[in-house]
């Protein structure tokens, strides 16, 4: 295992239903520290279960799947490595329909242990660093597509992770508001360093990525070795394929 690493997956395999269905087959990904890397490829080619298997929302089947020095397929206590380690943002938001604002930011918060006032601090804070200050007590229904997903931004950061991991997360909104989104997620990755892994299938926000994994049936098809226009244009190539 290279220290060089956060992540490093090696031919990692998962299955569902008893194995009739291989979402993930032979899966191999490296990332460095405080990287940007985009993953893409047509629907349904694994792409969300390789982030939930680096979440340790599941455990992989087999191969190596070694973050921020923990063995995942050994890991035993996968909530702590999660807690510690990883804030993930998916396409919907997620949020809690009875809570406030401030209450899901601190949802994490929770799970850690920490006080109130600490909790509402911080919980301030980072609805500033999205550009939400003000909106503390908003519950997710009085606010737009956009802002929610910044409100689950926030969420994501409560714990300060190493690694933030966003799946499809402008594919529920409209370009402004995407663009928002991922203007927030580049500045947090830079002013923060933290790694950020980024799922998508829309070529223009993959664009945005400092190196791109190309996903087909399960496994990478291209890693980055190649020039990322070429793999940019595959992956417009392949959108065109499957949109109607
Ligand atoms: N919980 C699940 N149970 C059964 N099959 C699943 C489950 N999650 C994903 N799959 C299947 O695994 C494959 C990969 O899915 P997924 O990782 O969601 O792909 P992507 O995010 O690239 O669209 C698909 O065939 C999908 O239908
Ligand atoms: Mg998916």
């Amino acid at each position: 295992m290279s220290e060089m690493h956060v992540i490093e997956a090696v031919e990692l395999t998962k299955t569902y239903e008893e194995g009739r269905i291989a979402a993930l087959s032979g899966m191999s990904l490296a990332v460095r520290p405080g990287e940007f890397v985009g993953i893409v490829g047509p629907s349904g080619c694994g792409k969300s279960t390789l982030l939930h298997l680096v979440a340790a929302l599941d455990r992989p089947d087999a191969g190596v799947l070694r973050v921020a020095g923990h063995d995942l397929a050994h890991e035993p206590d996968l909530s702590h490595y999660r807690a510690q380690h990883i804030g993930i943002v998916f396409q919907l938001h997620n949020l809690l329909p009875s809570l406030t604002a401030s209450e899901n930011v601190q949802v994490p918060m929770f799970e850690l242990g920490w006080r109130r006032g600490d909790r509402v601090a911080r919980a301030r804070d980072l609805l500033g660093l999205v550009g939400l200050r003000g909106r503390e007590t908003h519950r997710p229904t009085q606010l737009s597509g956009g802002e929610r997903q910044r409100v689950a931004i926030a969420r994501a950061l409560a714990n300060d992770p190493r690694i933030l991991l966003a799946d499809e997360p402008t594919g529920s909104l409209d370009s402004q508001a995407g663009d928002q989104v991922l203007d927030l997620l580049e500045r947090v990755r830079s002013e923060s360093g933290t790694t950020l892994v980024l799922v998508t299938h829309d070529a223009g926000v993959a664009s945005r990525a400092d190196r791109l994994v190309h996903m087909l049936d399960g496994r990478e098809v291209e890693d980055g070795s190649i020039p990322r226009s070429a793999a940019l244009a595959i992956a417009g190539r392949r959108r065109e394929r499957v949109s109607p």
